[in-house]
């Protein structure tokens, strides 16, 4: 196996993502382990993450261990620049970040083979190498940086990132690192991960039973289906309608599941609506749907007998977002399922899919045999249309934005590219907007289209929608949705935006 020390990079479980998709197993720590781990007869290499931190700001005396046990390491960003201080090199603190594309031009080195001499590489960092360490060689630079890659023994450093899909041969970097450089071996696949949480939960849960949260889509179905395989008739399918879901969502979700799952429909709609009333602040509503869920969750687990464990569909972006990953990463947003859940339950979590990602999960519930209908559904955050209204949340606005989503998807499933668009949604700005209607002043609201696509939710780029079809939701939104009189559209990537607005 290959271990991931974690630094809180946003990336960590990227990293771990494309060794997987090279069928080899590998494993995240923290930077705060004691790396007994890495004695482990069976790691073959070493991976330090970057991480949102500066080799100036914590003492790296307690990392030098990590480069003593003579396996086969690379570091990536601050793991570069970690490794560089440590054996005796110099780290530049800039006050000015680098970020974004950068081209690298390669020396000959093993790390690069089958890499072109010139190539497009992500760069997202703030301290730069400026000196490598003695007897250390650079095999790489960018215009702005001189260092962009460096080889010592058995150390590699990168400033760029290669797990980022935007480094046009960071695949082919990490095949050469497993393959050329710590000849890894291909063991690992998803059905080998299905059967490891499976066996996991059997231990984990016993004779115990557990409820399992649903949403309808893809990910808590599958979670769902793989606790059923663990527990059978001792895991408890809850749905909670909470008021903040789209036009006839729950029927729709009702009659999917109606042969995969039995399930319990839990009403709480008024209760959702009233603890979000006048709540404007996004971390709150997020908070508020977590806790909300997890005490409906506990109230159905006291009507049935030994009901101690929640089976929830998180995945790792929800997670590393949170600032829940592995190590100590920043919060980009508390995803409800993971920052917002209250600090004390009386449930345990079992999460079988929080270190993967969206696309994978697809390829498990095809693995499973789930479908297609599922497969293929767009996400929906679980906080729902609360995160789309901008501002506070009440029932004349969950009718607008309602009506106009509802629009915007009739229309979308008319588009060529449809399957290809991760998320095409609308979102209800906090903005009051003069118009004018049959020669009458209008003072009404504004709907945003947002259109996105992305492999994993991590990293995501606008869809260029057609004009016309621009035009026809627009004018159908503004015609039938009575109270918005305005639409504009979203040209925001992610970074710097995300997905969502709030
Ligand atoms: P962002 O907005 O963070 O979204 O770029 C990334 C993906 O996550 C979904 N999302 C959520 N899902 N709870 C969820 O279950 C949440 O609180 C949440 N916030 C965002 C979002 O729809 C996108 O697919």
């Amino acid at each position: 196996m290959i271990v991931v020390i974690d630094f809180g990079s946003q990336y960590t479980q990227l990293i771990a993502r494309r060794i997987r998709e090279l069928k080899v197993y590998s494993e995240i720590i923290s930077c705060s382990d004691d790396f007994s781990a890495l004695k482990d007869k069976n790691v073959e290499g070493i991976i330090l993450s970057g991480g949102p931190g500066s080799v100036y700001d914590v003492p790296t005396d307690n990392y030098r261990r990590i480069l003593s046990f003579g396996l086969p390491t690379l570091g990536i960003c601050y793991g570069m620049q970690l490794a560089a201080q440590i054996l005796g090199g110099k780290v530049h603190r800039s006050k000015t970040q680098e970020y974004g594309l950068a081209y690298l031009t390669r020396r000959k080195n093993i790390l690069f083979t089958d890499v072109p001499r010139h190539s497009r590489v992500w760069m997202s960092h703030g301290d730069t190498v400026v000196r490598v360490p003695p007897g250390a060689r650079v095999i790489g630079a960018t215009e702005t940086t001189p260092i962009a890659a460096f080889h010592a023994g058995h150390f590699y450093g990168l400033q760029f990132h290669p797990e980022v899909r935007h480094t046009e041969y960071g695949q082919q970097i990490i095949d050469n690192y497993l393959f050329k450089i710590c000849r890894a071996r291909k063991t690992w696949s998803m059905h080998r991960l299905v059967d490891e949480e499976v066996t996991h939960i059997r231990e984990t849960v016993g004779r115990d039973r557990a409820i399992c949260a649903i949403s309808g889509g893809i990910d808590s179905t599958v979670a769902a289906t793989i606790a059923a395989r663990a527990m059978g008739k001792n895991l408890i399918g809850v749905f909670v309608d909470n008021g903040v879901l789209r036009m006839n969502e729950r029927e729709e979700v009702m009659e999917n599941l109606r042969t995969i799952i039995n399930l319990r429909v839990v009403d709480a709609r008024a209760r959702f609506l009233s603890k979000l009333r006048n709540v404007r602040d996004a971390e709150k509503k997020r908070k508020i749907i977590g806790h909300e869920f997890i005490r409906i969750f506990e109230a159905e687990a006291r009507r049935a007998s030994n009901v101690k464990y929640l089976v929830q569909g998180t995945l790792y972006p929800d997670v590393i977002e949170s600032g829940r990953g592995i190590g100590p990463a920043d919060v980009i947003k508390s995803h409800h399922n993971v920052g917002g859940l209250p600090k004390k339950m009386r449930l345990k979590i079992i999460e079988p899919l929080r270190m993967l990602f969206k696309d994978e999960v697809r390829v498990i519930a095809k693995y499973l045999k789930l479908p297609r209908s599922f497969i293929e559904r767009k996400p929906f955050p679980g906080p729902g249309l609360a995160v789309r209204i901008v501002g506070a949340v009440n029932p004349l606005r969950l009718r607008m934005l309602r009506q106009a989503d509802r629009i915007l998807l009739e229309e979308a499933h008319q588009l060529e590219d449809y399957q290809d668009i991760w998320q095409i949604f609308t979102v209800l700005l906090p903005l009051g907007s003069v118009g004018v209607m049959g020669d009458k002043r209008t003072y009404d609201s504004v709907c945003a289209i947002r259109a996105v696509y992305s492999d994993d939710g991590m990293t995501a780029d606008w869809v260029r929608l057609p004009h016309a079809f621009l035009n026809r939701v627009a004018r159908r939104i503004v015609n039938e949705v009575k109270g918005i009189n305005r639409v504009v559209f979203d040209i925001t990537s992610k970074p710097p935006a995300t997905i969502e607005w709030e």
